[in-house]
């Protein structure tokens, strides 16, 4: 790491990096980069501060993180019904959890750029040959070929455009009524077979849609109740774009990424002396930090001190992400140590909880992902720490990537509607369910 005053946005550039692409032409590479950084910026400097004073109260309860979306977006998701079908999603999940647990959820999509992947090899075989892997559209093409998965600077450009669509269409469905509270978009409770359940969950429904009936009544005002704040966020994997997105905001006088609201540093790139860290320590958006089994807390504390040397409330958000069951090794300890330092406490119950099916099928069990949550949730309510936020792989669409729940998917239907390019998310059924059941375990009084 060099000291603070050499910080550049280009200066991760002399540090050991991991999980890039190797371009054929770095010519090609520079050209892209070059026409990327005349474009205008994704988001304003004014939302991203907003959001970080947002996050800040999530640090002392007073609100809740809800993150979600792709494990990786696709360029041929980049159209209406797919855009809505997520917004759909998040937007029921934070009503849900807004109801729950009595306060206001800041809603952060992992979407609008989420295209670049790590991945745990380089190589795989496919009918005997072995190809490079897949590293998300914005690298390398999903067909599963040597040509067509050689990384191509282009799709660098594409991905500008497809977040930059992505979002127009966000920002008009958010502010244009689609989120509009007085009429919102229909509950689908069908998925839920077991008939307790669907009492409890219609009873939730009703409630949430008389409570808004109720603020109309005490003149609530109309504008707050038709469009909503949603934020954007990726991971900062691919640093030549990171790079080129990383403006410098005189008004505040320090740089900033203008490519998403928010950027997490993967589990795989948050070595202290490595350049992702490098990159972040230099930009004033707030940060999420993938906390995995491998991790050392003294590492995390190093790294927070870097990432926020000003300690600023808001500014990183630790995302714990280590297994149902695994939780209590690692949790407490990190918890202990990081006393002191101020982060919001996020979990993402998806990463430590992937499995293969007989099939060989990569899925995730809802019980093992509901599991981590409590698991955590009891963690941090013995340490007196506060769970600030969630973190999910979801889509809005009836995907079956992920086995249970109450539509109860099992092994052998989950190739019926297999869509993800990498991680298996929730579907949409699984995802309201999840918003239920977490807000029954987060309501106040429990715990
Ligand atoms: C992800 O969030 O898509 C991801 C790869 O997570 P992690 O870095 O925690 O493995
Ligand atoms: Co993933």
């Amino acid at each position: 790491m060099s000291t603070a005053k050499s910080w550049q946005p280009d200066s991760w550039r002399k540090l050991p990096i991991k999980q890039q692409p190797s371009y054929e032409s770095e010519s090609a590479l520079n050209a892209v980069l070059a026409d990327i950084k005349k474009m205008p910026p994704l988001i304003f400097v004014g939302e991203v501060e907003r959001l970080k004073a947002q996050l800040a109260k999530a640090m002392t309860g007073e609100s809740f993180v809800l993150q979600g979306g792709d494990c990786a977006e696709r360029f041929q998701d980049c159209n209406r019904e797919a855009i809505t079908q997520k917004l759909k999603i998040m937007l029921q999940m934070s009503v849900v959890l807004c109801y729950g647990l009595r306060k206001p959820i800041i809603r952060v999509g992992r979407i609008a750029g989420q295209y670049a992947k790590p991945r745990s090899a380089d190589l795989e075989t496919v009918d005997g040959k072995e190809i490079p892997v897949y590293r998300g559209d914005i690298i390398n093409s999903f067909e599963a070929n040597a040509e067509a998965r050689k990384p191509d600077p282009n799709r660098i450009r594409q991905a500008y455009f497809h977040s930059i669509a992505t979002l127009n269409y966000i920002r008009a469905l958010t502010k244009g009524g689609f989120a509009d509270l007085h009429h919102p978009q229909s509950w689908d409770l069908k998925f839920v077979s077991n008939a307790p359940k669907k009492i409890e969950y219609e009873r939730i429904v009703h409630n949430i849609q008389d409570a808004i009936v109720f603020m109309e009544s005490l003149g609530t005002h109309e504008e707050k109740l038709a469009t909503v704040e949603f934020y954007t966020s990726h991971e900062g994997l691919l640093l030549p774009l990171e790079e080129a997105m990383t403006q410098y905001v005189p008004e505040y006088d320090a740089y900033y990424n203008l490519g998403a609201h928010t950027l997490w540093i993967g589990d795989r790139t948050r070595q202290l002396d490595g350049a992702h860290i490098e990159y972040f320590r230099g930009i004033a958006n707030p940060l999420g930090l993938k906390v995995g089994p491998s991790s050392d807390p003294r590492d995390i504390i190093a790294i927070c001190k870097a990432l926020n040397p000003r300690g600023e409330a808001g500014k990183v958000t630790l995302i714990s992400r280590y297994g149902n069951g695994k939780a209590g090794k690692h949790l407490p300890q990190l918890i202990e140590a990081m006393k002191g330092t101020p982060v919001v406490w996020s979990i993402d119950p998806m990463h430590g909880n992937a499995i293969k099916t007989d099939a060989g099928t990569k899925t995730r069990n809802f019980d093992d992902i509901l599991g981590e949550v409590t698991e955590s949730l009891n963690i941090h309510k013995t340490a007196g720490s506060k769970l600030g936020g969630i973190h999910f792989e979801l889509t809005g669409d009836d995907v079956t990537e992920c086995i249970g729940g109450s539509a109860g998917i099992t092994a052998d239907e989950l190739s019926h509607n297999y869509e993800t390019y990498c991680d298996p998310r929730l579907n949409y059924s699984q995802s309201l369910e999840m918003a239920f059941l977490v807000s029954q375990l987060m309501a106040p009084g429990k715990g």
